[in-house]
C-alpha cells in the first residue's frame, strides 16, 4: 500500500462527504458547551439538538474531524491503539439518508478512496436484545453491497448498541466496520470461538462504527423512537492512518511519530507502554489546556492534573526531566498547528500551565516519595500486604498523588491498595469536610434546562466585567453545575473588592430590568458581524446560535452560544459572586450562585 499521511487521510474523508452534499463542520471544543458531559467524546455531541427533534438543523448532512477525549480509556493506553484523546472523523444525517445511505457511502469512501480490498473488511450487526430487534435489515443491505456471509457477526447491545452518550439521550443499534491485518497478526490469546471482529488476538481493527440513530432513551432507560431516522458515525483518524500505512501500532503513525521520537531522545531507559502513555497524555493535555482546561482539584480539572501527573511520574520513570515535557508539548503544538490553530494562539498559556504544574507536582512528589517508603516500609514491618487507606488517602490529599501513580508504587513495592477503601476514605473525608467534592467519582451528569438560568447569569456576567474592567476581558473558561457558575476570564490583575460589587451589582440590575433574551441561529460571520462575543473562533459550526440579551438594537450582551438559556433576565434571582480565584497566567476566575425563580 501507498503511504499516505494523517493529513491526506483527514482532508479525503471531508472531501468525499462534501462532494455528497454533507457541510462540513469544524470541531466543536472538548469542553461541551452544553455541559451534557465533562467532555466532548464523540462528534454527535454538538448535533444532539438536531437528532432530538429540539432544534431544526441548519443542513441535512455533515461531516467533520472532531477532538475528543474520553476518560474511560485511561487505564487502556500504552498498548497499541487506545488513547484518551483522539480525533473522531464523522458523518451525519438528520432525518436524510438512513441505513443504506450510510452503508453505501462507507464502502464507497473505504474502497473507492482508500483503496481497501473488500476481502479486508468485516461487519459486526445487532443480534438484538430484550426489546430491541434484530437488525436484519442492515445485514441484508452489508450483503446486498457485497460484503459475504463469512464476513458479517452478530453481538449484542454491549458491542452494537452506541448511546445515549449521558444517561439520556439519542442511541441506536450500529454496524462496526473491522479491518483484516491478517493471520501474522493474531498476536494475542482468542477470545472468541471464530477469530473476528471483537476477538482480542490483534488481528481485527474496528475502524468505524455506523450508529443507525432511531432512539431516544429516556432518564428512565425507556427507549422512545425518535421523529426521524438519523446516521452517525464515527472512525477513529488514529486507526485509519495505522491500518492505511500497515503499521503496528497508532504511535507509528504521524499524529505521534516525532513525539515518541523526541520521548526516545531523552529517556535514558526504553520502555514502550510509557512512552507511548508519555506521548498521549501531553497530547491530550495540551489539547485540553488549548480549550480553557486549567489543572485543578475538580472534574475536568482534576482530570486534566492527573494526565499532567501521570505524564511526569511515567517520565521520571524514564528518567527524563520534569522540564523535557516542555519540550513535548512544543513538539505536539507543532505537529497540530495548522490543522488546529488555537494550540499556536495559545500556545504561551499551554507551556505556562504545564510548568507551574510541574513546579508544584515535582516538590510535592518528592515529598509524597518519603512519606510512601514511610508508609510501605510501616505496612511491611507489620508483615502486611496492603496498605492502610487512610495513609493512601493521605498520600493523595497532602501530597497530591493521584491513586492511580500510588498504586503503581505500591506494586513496585511489593505492596497492594485498595481502590475501593480509598473510595470510601474519600467519601468519609467529604462528608466530614462538607464539601461533596465526590462528583469526581460520579463521572457524567446531565443538568440541562435545570441550569439554564446559570447560562444566562454567565452571560450577563461576562458582559458586566467587559463594562466595568474594560474591554479586554475575554472569556477563558466556564462551567456550570447544579449549584453554582464558574467563570474564567483573562485579566492581569486581582479585582478589588469594589470592582467585584460593582460587577455584582450591575448583574442584579439587569435581572431587575427584566430584560428579555432572544435566540436566533445564524452563520459565524454574521454573528462576529453582529458583535456577538465568542470564546475561541476555531470551534464553532458554520451555523450558530446567538443569544442576545436586552436591546436587540443596543442590547447588554451578545454571545454564539449553544444555551440553554432562560426567556427573560427576570426568571433569575439572588446572583451573588462568592468567590475570586486567580488561576493561572493572566486568568482570574469568578464562581456565583443564582436561583430560577420558580
Ligand atoms: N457516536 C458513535 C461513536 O462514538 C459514532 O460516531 O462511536
Amino acid at each position: 500500500m501507498e503511504k499516505i499521511t494523517s493529513r491526506e487521510i483527514r482532508s479525503k474523508f471531508l472531501n468525499f462527504f462534501e462532494k455528497n452534499k454533507h457541510q462540513i463542520v469544524p470541531s466543536s471544543s472538548l469542553i461541551p458547551a452544553d455541559t451534557t458531559v465533562l467532555f466532548t467524546s464523540a462528534g454527535m455531541q454538538q448535533f444532539i439538538p438536531y437528532f432530538l427533534g429540539d432544534t431544526v438543523p441548519p443542513f441535512k448532512r455533515a461531516a467533520s474531524a472532531q477532538k475528543c477525549f474520553r476518560t474511560s480509556d485511561i487505564e487502556g493506553v500504552g498498548d497499541e491503539f487506545h488513547h484518551t484523546f483522539f480525533e473522531m472523523l464523522g458523518n451525519w444525517s438528520f432525518g436524510d439518508y438512513f441505513k443504506e445511505g450510510a452503508i453505501v457511502l462507507a464502502l464507497e469512501l473505504l474502497r473507492k478512496v482508500f483503496s481497501i480490498p473488500l476481502d479486508r473488511l468485516y461487519i459486526t450487526v445487532f443480534k438484538g436484545e430484550k426489546d430491541i430487534p434484530r437488525d436484519e435489515q442492515a445485514a441484508r443491505l452489508w450483503k446486498k453491497y457485497s460484503i459475504p456471509d463469512s464476513h458479517i457477526f452478530w453481538f449484542g447491545k454491549k458491542e452494537n448498541f452506541w448511546g445515549p452518550i449521558a444517561s439520556s439521550g439519542p442511541c441506536g443499534p450500529c454496524s462496526e466496520i473491522y479491518y483484516d491485518r491478517g493471520k501474522e497478526w493474531e498476536i494475542r490469546p482468542h477470545t472468541l470461538k471464530t477469530c473476528g471482529p471483537n476477538c482480542g488476538c490483534g488481528r481485527f481493527v474496528e475502524i468505524w462504527n455506523l450508529v443507525f440513530m432511531e432512539y431516544n432513551q429516556l432518564e428512565s432507560g425507556k427507549l422512545e423512537k425518535l421523529k426521524k431516522h438519523n446516521i452517525d458515525t464515527g472512525a477513529g483518524l488514529e486507526r485509519l492512518t495505522c491500518i492505511l500505512n500497515n503499521l503496528s501500532s497508532d504511535y507509528q503513525t504521524d499524529l505521534f511519530l516525532p513525539i515518541m521520537d523526541k520521548i526516545k531522545l531523552f529517556a535514558k531507559k526504553s520502555n514502550l507502554n510509557y512512552q507511548r502513555i508519555i506521548a498521549d497524555h501531553i497530547r491530550a493535555s495540551v489539547f485540553l489546556i488549548a480549550d480553557g482546561v486549567l489543572p485543578g482539584k475538580e472534574e475536568r480539572s482534576y482530570v486534566l492534573r492527573r494526565l499532567i501527573r501521570r505524564s511526569i511520574r511515567y517520565a521520571n520513570l524514564l528518567g527524563m526531566q520534569g522540564k523535557n515535557l516542555l519540550d513535548l508539548a512544543k513538539v505536539v503544538i507543532d505537529n497540530y498547528k495548522d490543522i488546529y490553530p488555537e494550540l499556536h494562539s495559545h500556545q504561551a498559556d499551554i507551556l505556562t500551565v504545564l510548568e507551574n504544574e510541574e513546579e508544584k507536582f515535582s516538590v510535592s512528589l518528592k515529598q509524597g516519595l518519603k512519606k510512601f517508603w514511610q508508609v510501605a516500609n510501616k505496612t511491611k514491618n507489620k508483615g502486611l500486604k496492603f496498605m492502610d487507606s487512610k495513609d493512601v488517602f493521605h498520600l493523595y490529599d497532602t501530597y497530591g498523588i493521584p491513586f492511580e501513580i500510588i498504586e503503581q508504587m505500591a506494586k513496585e513495592a511489593g505492596l497492594k491498595v485498595s481502590y475501593q477503601d480509598f473510595k470510601k476514605e474519600f467519601s468519609r473525608h467529604q462528608s466530614v469536610s462538607k464539601k461533596g467534592a465526590e462528583k469526581k467519582f460520579q463521572g457524567l451528569k446531565y443538568w440541562g434546562e435545570k441550569v439554564a438560568h446559570l447560562h444566562t447569569a454567565t452571560h450577563l456576567l461576562q458582559a458586566a466585567l467587559r463594562k466595568v474592567l474594560g474591554e479586554e476581558v475575554r472569556q477563558a473558561g466556564s462551567d456550570i453545575n447544579i449549584e453554582r457558575l464558574r467563570f474564567d476570564f483573562t485579566f492581569p490583575r486581582k479585582l478589588t473588592q469594589e470592582e467585584l460589587e460593582k460587577v455584582e451589582k450591575l448583574v442584579q440590575e439587569k435581572i431587575k430590568e427584566d430584560l428579555p433574551v432572544t435566540e436566533e441561529q445564524m452563520t459565524y460571520e454574521e454573528a462576529i458581524k453582529l458583535g456577538a462575543l465568542a470564546f475561541f473562533k476555531e470551534r464553532y459550526p458554520k451555523i450558530v446560535k446567538v443569544y442576545t440579551i436586552g436591546d436587540p438594537k443596543n442590547p447588554f450582551s451578545r454571545e454564539i452560544c449553544a444555551g440553554p438559556h432562560v426567556k427573560r433576565t427576570g426568571q433569575i434571582e439572588d446572583f451573588k459572586i462568592v468567590k475570586q480565584e486567580s488561576v493561572g497566567a493572566g486568568v482570574k476566575r469568578i464562581k456565583a450562585t443564582a436561583k430560577k425563580k420558580e
